[in-house]
């Protein structure tokens, strides 16, 4: 059996890995010129001697916390067959002024129809920010564009996703626009899903904890399913702390209690893995205690990484890999393997 540091080294390159963390966005707005509210950091010049100090001393931090059940890709048993195949995306942005918010969001649905007529997709998870602090536009993003999907596709409220709570209005609530409210368990088969919210209704720089009660009573609730998957638009993890990236929750009254999520889904075991939006730089993992925190990029908005989303694939044993997709070029950007825990 190896030791778990061992098992960690032979993923270090992946976690390193990161292709496209340092690239500008080719057009569009530059970081200087973000509006205020969109509480980003402005980032002049990456600092890849930075980014660099914080990957390692990131993957220094979690040497000792990397689980045993954690390894490589191709040490996947030949003959799996895939069980569910579903896609995370986030931050489209539409309605965001200045950019072409109706093509972006256009090419997010072909490559999820493309996705489900290639190789079979049983849903889309939208992780928040899918529109840029406009309540009308969550209707016309919905009715224009997300009709069209050829999949069941499940919608998380991001900081930027207004509802203007005006009683009648067509977007008075989440729950009005979608079908389900902003705390939102799915199931698929016998694997749960939990999108959980951590916005205010319309403050896009209220950067919250989830609703650590909601979550403790579906995992509760959901204890003996295969494997429970976990939406989380805003990162937990305090801005950036032990090697984490900026943008995560950083209100000194919210973080012991985004912490007590983050130990709540360590804690379980049946949580697979953890989904973050909200920073469109990040597009691979971050680790804490046995559980893995995955990221997306983006899909739309003036900043970040590659535009593209994630797939994952669940297999009939109920393990399963995630990779990266890079929309705009093509191609995987790094693949990790969530093991099944051992019985
Ligand atoms: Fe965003």
């Amino acid at each position: 059996m190896r030791s778990p540091l061992l098992v960690f080294l032979t993923e270090l390159p992946a976690l390193a890995e990161k292709p496209n963390i340092l690239q500008k966005q080719k057009s569009g707005t530059p970081y200087s010129k973000q509006k205020p509210h969109e509480s980003i950091t402005p980032m002049k010049t990456p600092d890849a001697t930075r980014r660099s100090f914080l990957k390692t001393s990131a993957a220094t931090a979690l040497a000792s916390a990397i689980p045993l059940r954690w390894v490589k890709a191709e040490e996947i048993p030949a003959g799996r067959k895939i069980k569910l195949r579903f896609a995370v995306a986030s931050d489209l942005h539409y309605g965001q002024a200045n950019t072409p918010f109706d093509q972006m969001t256009g090419e997010l649905v072909t490559w999820m129809n493309k996705e489900k007529a290639d190789k079979g997709l049983d849903a889309l998870f939208l992780n928040g920010d899918l529109t840029h602090d406009s309540s009308a536009s969550l209707v016309t993003l919905r009715d224009n564009h997300l009709k069209t999907l050829s999949m069941p596709y499940y919608c998380g409220k991001g900081n930027h996703d207004f509802v203007d709570q005006t009683p009648g209005s067509p977007t008075e609530s989440w729950e009005k626009i979608w079908g389900h409210p902003s705390n939102h368990t799915v199931k698929l088969g016998d694997m749960v899903f939990l999108i959980a919210d951590t916005t205010a209704p319309a403050k896009a720089d209220a950067y919250l904890a989830a609703d650590h009660a909601w979550l403790q009573e579906q995992l509760l609730k959901h204890k003996d399913a295969p494997a429970v998957f976990v939406m989380i638009h805003i990162q937990q993890r305090k801005h950036k702390v032990d090697g984490w990236p900026e943008h995560g929750v950083k209100d000194e009254a919210q973080v012991p209690k985004a912490e007590a999520v983050m130990k709540l889904l360590e804690t379980t075991p049946n949580v697979r893995a953890v989904f973050h939006g909200h920073n469109h730089l990040e597009t691979s993992v971050y680790v804490s205690g046995e559980r893995r925190y995955f990221f997306d990029s983006h899909v739309g908005g003036n900043w970040g990484a590659k535009r593209g989303y994630r797939i994952v694939e669940v297999y009939d044993d109920h393990s399963a890999v995630t990779y990266q997709v890079n929309g705009e070029q093509g191609g995987e950007l790094n693949r990790h393997v969530c093991e099944a825990p051992k019985k």
